[in-house]
């Protein structure tokens, strides 16, 4: 049994803090994020949460896939940033949409969260488990960012991307690959709460994300263009075949750097971060859902998609469209 991608829908926050904004509140500039990073605005939660944005995107996209909350089945949500420990964001949106005959459960993948969400359910459709999945990345960000380090705080936002997969005889899923390297997660990490039982002294602070932006950034121009390279091979496919690349939205010099790895016109590379910033998880359904209803996606396209990130963890897929 293979998988076709059928719907997608999104949801960002209401408000828009752009790089002048953030320059208001400290010592950075437009140039300096726009230069480094393409960003030029993100959105900001104020009243949303991950699981509100999460249900969001994912009636539209049912509405988008013509499919009702009873035929769900499976929910992932790849998240960093739920709103509980638990219930698993998953299962809060399963609450929301009424998609009372679905099991559902939250990823933790970092950028690569819905990637991996993606591959999951596959692996289930193609076993016969279920037969209509809806997956979803979806992050506030914004509340694990350390507000004083304007080195990491300016490339993030927050919102929600979802996908509705189906189980279909004609496999839309060409090929994936997926890695983690635990030994390098130090380079992007966030804390949690700090342990407080009467055993320990207790620290009451809470540690927010922290990177060395440089090592990520060499990370991703090596991994992402290999991995990608490795997936269109197994596809069956040269580089040349694929009419789009919906890479994680981190970096526009990241971008830049894969497409000329892979001899790609950038053209080829459609882009959110400059007005989304960078979403983990939520980047590569939000950016999907923005191609597909701009009409850039046709039946039968190619579609190479790619996560990379916090673990450190990384996936790439080829599907075909429609
Ligand atoms: N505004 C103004 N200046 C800033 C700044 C900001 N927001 N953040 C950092 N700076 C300053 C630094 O303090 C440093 O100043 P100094 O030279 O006086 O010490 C200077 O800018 C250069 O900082 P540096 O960290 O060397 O910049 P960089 O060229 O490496 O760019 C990143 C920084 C984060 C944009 C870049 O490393 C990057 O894109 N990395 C990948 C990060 C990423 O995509 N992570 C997510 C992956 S999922």
């Amino acid at each position: 049994m293979g998988m076709r991608m059928i719907g997608t829908g999104s949801c960002l926050p209401k408000t828009v803090v752009t790089n002048d904004d953030l320059a208001k509140i400290m010592d950075t500039s437009d140039e300096w994020i726009s230069s480094r990073t393409g960003i030029k605005e993100r959105h900001l939660v104020k009243e949303e949460t991950t699981a509100g944005m999460s249900a969001e995107a994912a009636l539209r996209a049912m509405e988008n896939a013509g499919v009702t909350a009873e035929e769900i089945d499976l929910i992932i949500v790849g998240t960093v940033s739920a709103d509980h420990a638990t219930p698993a964001c998953a299962c809060e949106v399963q609450a929301a949409i009424g998609a009372a005959n679905a099991v559902a459960f939250d990823i933790n993948a970092a950028c690569s969260g819905f990637m991996f969400a993606l591959n999951v359910a596959h692996a289930y459709l193609q076993m016969g488990a279920y037969k209509t999945a809806l997956i979803i990345g979806a992050e506030t960000l914004s509340k694990l960012m350390d507000w004083g380090d304007r080195s990491t705080c300016v490339l993030f936002g927050d919102g929600a991307g979802a996908a509705i997969v189906r189980a279909d005889e004609r496999e839309g899923m060409l090929a994936y690959d997926q890695g983690s390297d635990g030994a390098r997660g130090g380079v992007l990490a966030c804390g949690n709460r700090s342990n407080n039982n009467p055993l320990v002294e207790t620290s009451k602070e809470l540690e927010y994300v922290h990177m060395d932006g440089q090592e990520v950034y060499k990370f991703a121009v090596t991994t992402v263009p290999a991995s990608l390279h490795k997936t269109i091979e197994a596809a069956g496919l040269n580089v040349e075949d694929i009419d789009y690349f919906a890479l994680h939205q981190a970096n526009i010099r990241i971008i830049q750097s894969v497409a000329k790895r892979l001899k790609v016109s950038e053209d080829k590379f459609p882009i959110s971060l400059d007005h989304c910033g960078n979403i983990s998880a939520a980047s590569v359904p939000i950016l999907l859902d923005e191609m597909n209803r701009k009409g850039l996606l046709k039946p039968g396209m190619k579609v190479a998609l790619s996560g990379f990130g916090g673990g450190l963890t990384w996936a790439s897929a080829v599907i075909e469209w429609g």
